[in-house]
C-alpha cells in the first residue's frame, strides 16, 4: 500500500517523532505537516486547538493517506477521540504510547509528566497512567517556556539551562523517578531536562512506543507499503522555511527535501 503516513504537529516537536517512523518503519511514507505559524497550541483554548487540527487534517486527508498520527500531545488530548470516530482511517495519538511506556519503566510508580498548558490542564496522562494502574502517582507540571524556545530553535547553551532548571523546581519535592516529556518538542532539549533533573530519573518520549503501535496497526489492517522504491518522504509547513530546516536537519542528521511552505486556514473563530 503506497499511500502515505500522515503526521501532525503544531510544529517541529512532531518531527521527533517522524524520525522515530521513518527508522523503525523504513518502507513507508511520510507526509508531515507542522502548523508552526500558530504554533503553540499549548496555550490556546480547546475550541482552537480542535479547529486547528481538523484543519491540518482536511488538508492531509486530501493527500490520501491511510493513517494518521497525532504527532502532539495537546491536539491528542483534545482530538483524538473524535478524529478516530469521524475518519475511516486509523488515527493514533502519542499520549497512551506514552503512558505505557512510563509504566514499564518506573520502580516506584510514581511519575511525573511535563507538557504544555493545554496538555496538563487536559488529565490526559493522569487517566491514561490510572487506567492501567490506579496505583501511579502522578506529579503533573506545565511547562509554557519549552515550546517557544524550541521553535526559536534555541536547544543548547546556558539560557535554555536557565529556563529549564526554573520550570523544574516543582519537581524536586516529587520523588519521581520517570519523567513522561509529554510535549513532542521536550526530546529536543532532552539532555538538559536531564541533566537538570540528574540520572536517577528516567525520561520517557513517546515516539518509540508511537512508531511501535503505528506499526502493528499497519500490519493488522494490511497496510504495509511493500514497494521497494526508497519513500519519498514530503514536509509541510505553515511557517517559515528556515528555522523548520534547522530544527529538521538537527533531528534528521540530514539534509531534507521536498519542503514547503502552505495554507491551511479556513476561518476565524469568534
Ligand atoms: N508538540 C506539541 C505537543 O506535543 C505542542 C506544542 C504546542 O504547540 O504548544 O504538545
Amino acid at each position: 500500500m503506497k499511500r502515505a503516513i500522515g503526521v501532525i504537529d503544531s510544529g517541529v516537536g512532531g518531527l521527533t517523532v517522524a524520525h522515530e517512523l521513518m527508522r523503525q518503519l523504513p518502507k513507508e511514507r511520510l507526509i508531515y505537516l507542522g502548523d508552526t505559524l500558530r504554533c503553540p497550541y499549548g496555550p490556546r483554548s480547546k475550541k482552537e486547538i480542535v479547529q486547528f487540527t481538523w484543519e491540518m487534517v482536511d488538508f492531509l486527508l486530501e493527500k490520501e493517506i491511510k493513517m494518521l498520527v497525532i504527532a502532539c500531545n495537546t491536539a491528542t488530548a483534545y482530538t483524538l477521540e473524535e478524529l478516530q470516530k469521524q475518519l475511516n482511517i486509523p488515527v493514533i495519538g502519542v499520549i497512551q504510547p506514552g503512558a505505557r511506556a512510563a509504566i514499564k519503566v518506573t520502580k516506584n510508580n510514581r511519575i511525573g509528566i511535563i507538557g504544555t498548558e493545554g496538555t496538563i490542564r487536559s488529565r490526559a496522562y493522569a487517566q491514561a497512567l490510572t487506567r492501567i494502574n490506579e496505583h501511579i502517582m502522578v506529579t503533573p507540571l506545565a511547562c509554557p517556556l519549552f515550546v517557544p524556545m524550541v521553535e526559536q530553535g534555541i536547544l543548547a547553551g546556558q539560557q535554555a539551562y536557565d529556563i529549564v532548571e526554573k520550570s523544574l523546581i516543582p519537581l524536586r519535592s516529587s520523588e519521581i523517578d520517570t519523567l513522561i516529556l509529554g510535549c513532542t518538542h521536550y526530546p529536543l532539549i532532552k539532555d538538559i531536562i536531564q541533566e537538570v533533573l540528574g540520572s536517577e530519573v528516567s525520561l520517557i518520549s513517546s515516539s518509540e512506543e508511537t512508531a511501535r503501535e503505528t506499526s502493528i496497526i499497519l500490519e493488522w489492517n494490511h497496510l504495509l507499503n511493500d514497494s521497494e522504491e526508497a519513500p519519498k518522504h514530503q514536509f509541510y509547513t505553515t511557517g517559515e522555511l528556515d528555522i523548520f530546516t534547522k530544527i529538521t536537519e538537527e533531528i534528521f542528521h540530514s539534509k531534507i527535501e521536498n519542503l514547503q511552505t502552505v495554507m491551511i486556514e479556513k476561518a476565524v473563530i469568534c
